[in-house]
């Protein structure tokens, strides 16, 4: 083993351990587009989805079969027609449909039931369950065009799939719904996920699609100008698809926006749209902070606030990596706790970035500002400026005239935001007396008024 792959593999794995707590007993809904499967990615797809699940996630996967049912009406010399987006299906179309979605899903039991020693599906046990979970009605006739055999989920049968998810199961749903006369309907992959992930109010609707998610400019070009959102909250993603031309084809900008947008709207937290052809894109989405895709969210993510008692663990796990390199001073849990309503922090997502304490000494009309830090991956994109901007508004409303810190390393940050060094005889009288010699920490101040 390389000398340098410890240093490497266990600070990531440990950087990925929050999301694996916040995820665990949580519902994902994933919507794979036919499309995945045709290019071959169903074998990764598969076992990245085991991973998340034996890490506690719930997962409910609806597949898509446009490209499978297309290819089998082009054997039989059938032309797919469309309208409004929608497949019109008629006893052809029907059939191929019901062959491609059972030759699918066996392609997909098998794809979970892999098991080969040195692959990531080694020792897993993922038990894959399907069943006559949708309950569908016709589009029926719309403008004239009569859509057949094409249908619209009128029901989710919410308790069949929950209490299978309870039993440790993955479910898994074809675009097929039945209504109670017996009669089969063909749905869209993106209308049965979106309903099942609204009907079981999941955590996440995750759409694995043939587009990299929504770009900056949607109408534009791709380009370094014009990146992938990875973020847009609902009031933004709504405004977004209100300015877009109706979608017609999987790839048009609004095609799986509003199905996420639907969603949100309907209480399903945070929906994505993300790449199948970036191998590993689930895991890049739920896993890493900034995502690979976009995610329409339902609320403010990154909050910069108050910390609580909550927080306290979040606290230690951000600063401990800079207290063992000697960066910050060593605080204990206690400490923290007893001192908690001092710190400011930036949550993302439940996870903490960012923290600084302010302590206050009053009668020196000045306050500390104590185990400022932003966690590695997100340093460098104005979070500390952030918090210290908040750190001087709650000094400034404690009447404090200046605030001050003391380090060892950072100098030149706070250099460049205003700080200027002091001898530590500066210190008021209380602080001075827990000065540390040895440690010859500079001592910055900044006056606030
Ligand atoms: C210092 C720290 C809080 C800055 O947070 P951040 O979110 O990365 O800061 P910002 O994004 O607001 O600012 C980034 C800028 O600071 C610079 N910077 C980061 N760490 C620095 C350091 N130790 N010394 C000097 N400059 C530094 C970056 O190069 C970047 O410069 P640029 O704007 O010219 O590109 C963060 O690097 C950190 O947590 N460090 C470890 C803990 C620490 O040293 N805390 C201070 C203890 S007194």
């Amino acid at each position: 083993m390389s000398a340098i792959f410890n240093f490497t593999f266990v600070p990531w794995f440990r950087s990925v351990a929050p999301y694996i707590h916040m995820h665990r007993g949580k519902t994902f809904v994933v919507g794979m587009a036919g499309e995945a499967v045709a290019a071959g990615k169903l074998q990764h797809i598969a076992q990245d989805l085991a991973l998340i699940q034996s890490m506690g996630v719930k997962i409910v996967l609806v597949h898509g079969f446009r490209p499978q049912v297309n290819e089998q009406l082009q054997a039989k010399g059938h032309a797919a027609r469309y309208s409004h987006g929608m497949r019109i299906t008629d006893e052809v179309a029907l059939d191929c449909a019901q062959e491609a979605a059972g030759q699918l899903r066996y392609e997909i039991e098998a794809a979970f039931s892999q098991g080969l020693p040195n692959t990531p599906m080694a020792g897993s046990t993922v038990r894959v369950i399907s069943g006559n979970f949708i309950t569908a009605r016709p589009v029926g006739i719309v403008d004239g065009i009569d859509f057949r055999h094409s249908g619209l989920v009128r029901k989710v049968d919410v308790g069949g799939i929950s209490r299978t998810l309870d039993f440790g199961a993955m479910v898994l749903i074809s675009p097929f719904g039945f209504s109670p006369t017996g009669e089969a309907f063909n749905l869209t992959m993106e209308e049965v996920a979106t309903s099942v992930a609204i009907a079981l109010q999941a955590d996440k609707l995750i759409f694995l699609t043939e587009i990299p998610g929504v770009r900056v400019k949607p109408l534009e070009a791709e380009g370094e100008d014009n990146p992938i959102d990875t973020e847009l909250p609902l009031a933004a993603a709504e405004q977004l698809l209100a300015g877009l031309p109706a979608a017609q084809n999987p790839t048009d900008t609004a095609f799986y926006l509003q199905h996420c947008v639907k969603a949100c709207k309907a209480g399903v937290e945070r929906s994505h749209i993300i790449p199948f052809a970036v191998d590993g894109s689930l895991l890049l989405e739920i896993y890493v902070h900034d995502g690979i895709g976009t995610m329409v969210v339902d609320e403010k993510l990154e909050e910069l606030r108050e910390a609580t008692a909550d927080d306290v663990g979040g606290i230690l796990q951000l600063i401990e990596p800079f207290e063992r390199d000697g960066t910050l001073v060593k605080r204990d849990r206690t400490e923290i706790e007893r001192d908690i309503s001092n710190y400011t922090i930036i949550d993302h997502d439940g996870v903490i970035f960012a923290c600084a304490a302010l302590y206050p000494y009053p009668e020196a009309k000045t306050g500390e500002m104590a185990a400022l830090t932003v966690s590695p991956q997100s340093q460098g994109q104005g979070d500390g400026e952030k918090v210290l901007r908040r750190v001087e508004q709650r000094a400034r409303a404690m009447g404090l005239e200046s605030i001050f810190v003391l380090t060892t390393r950072t100098m030149h940050w706070f250099l460049k935001r205003g700080f200027v060094q002091v001898d530590p005889d500066w210190l008021p009288d209380a602080r001075k007396r827990k000065y540390n010699w040895d440690r010859r920490s500079m001592v910055f101040v900044k006056k606030l008024v």
